[in-house]
């Protein structure tokens, strides 16, 4: 046997030990990796919880998933904790926050019993605050400021804005009235507790935010309405001009309508026509040319 036809059969040898090897670390690729498809829900008390449906994969994948089911006839926040072990033994987990929620119709649900996440931006124009998202203890808007023609107030890049889409309104001879702006802690308790004693919890959540879950809180959302008296902020604001102007040009100006008739399985509020919030003029074109809530935007962009 010659040496160059030993170090031929050498060379094979080798190529045919990268490429196996090559063909294990690709199968390795191919390991189920856990990943979930919700990072919260909210599930109706003493209904069934569907763990599988949170999970993305196949039912081949999902075999190898384990978790430990919650009591779902008591209300509160939850964290259930997914484990996959592979083939190798090695795990991967994944944590689902699940809230037991008194459920009413069209899928609002209660915030009283959620513990809900505590914002880190409360600053941020673009800040998520709702149903389970939480502004700080004790946080203020540091430059509140009046908006033109009322003693409303909101935040000064908001009320510059909210100005510009008043004069804007004007020129087209429509009359914009600031019905509430800014609110403190206080006067948010105050208005949730009077919702719940006067037409009970199920319209205050449709209606009216929990303190401390306000955007009114953050000296960024506006109330508007066409009329300063009467039945001010009805959904007959919605046929009004300056409902329509919302609609049409509120974007242009930095504000969406945070509470869309068709997105309220979403945002978790009854339609209001009336309650502009400012985000920025970037991201106000974005929503609206997508149609899109801040919900949706956010979940989108994690
Ligand atoms: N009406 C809205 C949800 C609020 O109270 O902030
Ligand atoms: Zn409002």
């Amino acid at each position: 046997m010659s040496f160059q036809y030993i170090n031929q059969k050498i060379c094979i040898c080798l190529a045919t030990l990268i490429l196996l090897s090559g063909c294990s670390s690709t199968h390795q690729q191919e390991e189920y990796s856990l990943k979930l498809n919700r990072q919260r829900v909210q599930i109706s008390q003493n209904s069934q919880i569907d763990y599988l449906s949170y999970i993305v994969g196949s039912d081949e994948d999902k075999e190898n998933v384990h978790y430990k089911p919650i009591d779902s006839s008591k209300l509160g926040t939850y964290q259930v904790e997914y484990i996959n072990t592979n083939s190798q033994g090695q795990q991967t987990r994944k944590t689902l926050t699940i809230d037991i929620v008194k459920m009413y119709k069209n899928h609002i649900y209660s915030p009283q019993n959620i513990q809900p996440t505590i914002i880190e931006n409360p600053e941020d124009i673009t800040a998520l605050v709702n149903k389970t998202h939480q502004i700080p203890d004790g946080w203020k808007p540091g430059d509140l400021v009046n908006v033109v023609d009322s003693h409303q107030q909101l935040r000064k890049e908001a009320a510059q804005a909210y100005k510009d889409f008043y004069l804007a309104a004007q020129e087209r001879g429509i009359k914009c009235y600031a019905i509430s702006g800014y609110r403190t802690n206080e006067t948010q308790s105050l208005y949730w507790n009077r919702q719940v004693q006067i037409r009970g919890e199920e319209y205050a959540s449709q209606y009216s935010a929990y303190p401390g879950r306000s955007e009114h809180q953050l000296g960024l959302a506006i109330d508007v309405s066409n009329q300063l008296t009467g039945d001010r902020l009805s959904e007959k604001v919605a046929d009004s001009a300056i409902g329509k102007f919302i609609i049409s040009d509120g974007y242009k100006y930095g504000f969406i309508l945070r509470y869309p008739k068709d997105k309220v399985s979403i945002t978790n509020y009854g339609y209001e026509p009336w309650h502009m919030r400012y985000v920025g003029k970037k991201l106000a074109k974005e929503l609206h040319d997508n149609e899109l809530t801040l919900e949706e935007y956010m979940e989108k962009e994690q």
